[in-house]
């Protein structure tokens, strides 16, 4: 795949297409990242299915109690976030899968942000497709992973056609591969597959460490960030990846990065790819500062330090 975001358009197209009709429903969650909407809004238009969104509490978590309630016998899919790109909140997906199969629903779980900050047991989540992103992962960009129940790819109708997906093409009718060669019309990102072979060789090992320093990381960020004057964290999940998301008074997310970039801090500003999410906390923006296992407590001062500057140049 290219990313996850070709990795979800497939199953939407090749199983949504083969499998929704009018009236079914589509179970998406309100902090989606636009590459776990727009396919389902398209496929949906498509087929006559529905997109229902469950909503998300003030901390920025899946309203388990809603979603509950938005299950039922038309629900024919529910894909959501591992963990939100914008907020850091990691959903229970275990559970959240748990609860969609227990109504018949194929399960998508996107997990571009989950698979570089601590270890994904797959098998043990029991969903049905799992997508992540090489870039995500410390690896290239332009390719990803989609692993897929293989009883649920072989039923499923190619999704490019060419070379190598092909079994015997024939003017008078072409047969194609099992999965998931079916899936890989042309020739592939040879290069890109090694260079991601390499990046996850190098950072499933240190996966625990890795996670324990960026909680760490997180904990000590939280607490400087939340003791300076009009500076609002959006997204207070109780578990979260080390990623902190805000705002503060008199200053656009914009004018943050921008000035935080003049002190050396590169942090990530806007709507994060995540447009209804900031609708519904009435936000244009957020800036983001996001922590890996190469960050130090020695920047998160530095982070902290350049904020307070950036709030009294702004006031
Ligand atoms: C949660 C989430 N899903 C999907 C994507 C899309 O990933 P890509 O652009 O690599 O396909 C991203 C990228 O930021 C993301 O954070």
């Amino acid at each position: 795949m290219r990313g996850a975001t070709e990795g979800i358009n497939l199953v939407a197209e090749c199983w949504g297409r083969t499998n929704l009709k009018a009236g079914d429903e589509i179970l998406l969650t309100h902090l989606e990242h636009h590459a776990n909407i727009v396919p389902w809004q398209v496929i949906a238009e498509r087929t006559g299915a529905k997109v229902v969104v469950t909503p998300v509490t003030p901390r920025g978590e899946v309203d388990l109690v809603a979603f509950k309630g938005l299950l039922n016998a038309r629900t024919k899919v529910v894909a959501f976030a591992h963990v939100s790109n914008a907020l850091g909140t990691v959903n229970p997906a275990a559970e959240m899968t748990r609860l969609a199969k227990a109504v018949g629903a194929v399960v998508l779980i996107d997990g571009c942000q989950s698979a570089a900050h601590f270890k994904v047991d797959v098998p043990a989540l029991g969903c049905d497709f799992y997508a992540f992103s090489g870039h995500k992962t410390f690896g290239p960009t332009g390719i990803g992973v989609l692993w897929g129940r293989p009883e649920l790819l072989d039923a499923m109708p190619p999704y490019q056609f060419g070379g190598d997906m092909i079994r015997k093409v024939d003017f008078a009718g072409t047969t194609f591969r099992e999965a998931p060669e079916r899936f890989e019309a042309g020739t592939p990102d040879i290069s890109g597959a090694i260079a991601l072979g390499v990046a996850l060789e190098y950072v499933m090992p240190i996966q625990a460490a890795a996670h324990a320093h960026e909680q760490t990381l997180l904990a000590a960020a939280t607490e400087r960030l939340q003791a300076i004057k009009g500076l609002t964290i959006v997204g207070e999940a109780p578990e979260k990846v080390a990623v902190i998301s805000f705002n503060i008074d008199g200053g656009h997310p914009h004018d943050i990065g921008t000035l935080l970039d003049a002190d050396g801090i590169a942090i990530r500003t806007g709507h994060h790819c995540c447009m209804p999410l900031m609708k519904h906390y009435g936000l244009s923006g957020t800036a983001r500062a996001s922590f890996a296992f190469y960050n130090t407590l020695e920047e998160v001062d530095r982070l902290a330090v350049s904020l307070e500057k950036a709030r009294k140049m702004m006031a």
